[in-house]
């Protein structure tokens, strides 16, 4: 007997040491630094790529980086479940030192894809990646940052550093990985087909399924569609006064996603924010002004194809 709980002692000692370990590990190397990958790129600045640059900054990159004034110079992100830490979204105007002046085109666009800064270090999830955008999109937004627009104008102000908390630097450890660049160009597809095209804008463009699928943790950033609940709906975020938010169940399920809606009913609560019943979109489900009509509607035809999930969201009060 007393040999079995000598036994179930060190195991128990050595688990826990190992535990105790693996923690300090984690504590000290905190999240993690890669090599960047080379990448050339020239972005030509054309009147047409800074002007669908804007319209894409505005609904991608404003929601966070934008301060009162609507300049990129960065805050603190209020919305972000606090289980991550307090991040605040970077300066990304055009600064030297406090912004990204000095950034190349190529740099810029390696880290909205693969999520690695220049000097290496890698963000988490809590910047979207855009891994999966067009070259013609990403070139716009690289050339709107570059443009003489006033939002992105050299404005110096040293953001604060981000402090992630324990948990996302155990998931840099072990589960989120920056993506690969891109081995192919990434060709938008035309009006030709539909739901390719709403495919594209749901999970290349638009971005909408890390807040719409199960869990922020657990995104597939390279074939999105391995998400957990995919499009299902559930992920939690918090409201401006740090109310908890549910993301709604997009799928065609009748009952508990949006099996129901009509077409038009769809598009203009995206576009507008204005469901059928009169009630408002809430925040951070924010209306997608700069999305044109066929946009939704391509949005809708391939939300019809995505397989339908039954998941009953809490409503947001
Ligand atoms: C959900 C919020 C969010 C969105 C949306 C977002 N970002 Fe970020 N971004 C962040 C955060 C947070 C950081 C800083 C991360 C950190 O502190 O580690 C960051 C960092 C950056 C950096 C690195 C700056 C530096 O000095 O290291 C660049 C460049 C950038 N973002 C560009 C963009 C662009 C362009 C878009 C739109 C296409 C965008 N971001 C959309 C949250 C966001
Ligand atoms: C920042 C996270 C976020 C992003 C990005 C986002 N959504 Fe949402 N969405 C939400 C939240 C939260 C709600 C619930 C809002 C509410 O209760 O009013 C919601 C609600 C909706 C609804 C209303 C559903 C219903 O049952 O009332 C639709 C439709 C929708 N989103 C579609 C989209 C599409 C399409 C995109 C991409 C173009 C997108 N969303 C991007 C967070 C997001």
């Amino acid at each position: 007997m007393k040999k079995i709980i000598k036994f179930v002692a060190y195991f128990v000692g050595s688990l826990l040491l190992a535990f105790v370990g693996l923690l300090a590990y984690v504590a000290l190397r905190g999240i993690p630094s890669y090599t960047p990958e080379p990448v050339n790129l020239k972005v030509e600045i054309t009147p047409e790529r800074v002007a669908h640059g804007a319209k894409l900054s505005s609904v991608l990159c404003g929601v966070c980086h934008g301060n009162d004034k609507n300049i990129l110079a960065g805050k603190l992100l209020v919305d972000i479940p606090k289980e991550f830490g307090t991040i605040y979204a970077a300066n990304i105007t055009q600064h030297p030192q406090t912004g990204i002046g000095k950034w190349t085109d190529g740099e810029i666009a390696r880290l909205l894809r693969t999520g690695v800064r220049p000097d290496g270090q890698y963000i988490p999830n809590y910047m979207p990646k855009f891994v999966n955008m067009s070259d013609e999109d990403l070139a716009s937004i690289i050339a709107y940052l570059r443009s003489d627009l006033p939002a992105v104008q050299a404005y110096d102000l040293k953001q604060t550093q981000s402090t992630p908390s324990f948990l996302v630097k155990l998931l840099c450890n072990f589960v989120m990985k920056p993506n690969p660049m891109p081995q192919q160009p990434i060709i938008q597809p035309d009006t030709t087909d539909i739901v390719r095209l709403g495919r594209y804008l749901v999970a290349g463009r638009y971005d909408c399924y890390p807040c719409h699928s199960a869990d922020f943790t657990k995104i597939n950033e390279v074939e999105p569609e391995k998400s957990l609940g995919y499009l299902g709906g559930g992920n939690m975020l918090y409201n401006l006064e740090g109310k908890e938010m549910y993301t709604a169940n997009i799928t065609m399920d009748e009952e508990t996603g949006i099996g129901t809606w009509t077409e038009e009913e769809f598009v203009n609560t995206l576009r507008y924010g204005k469901r059928k019943d009169g009630t408002l979109l809430k925040y951070p489900m924010l209306p997608y002004p700069v999305m044109t009509e066929t946009e939704a509607k391509a949005i809708f035809a391939y939300l019809k194809t995505v397989p339908k999930i039954k998941n009953q969201v809490k409503k947001n009060l």
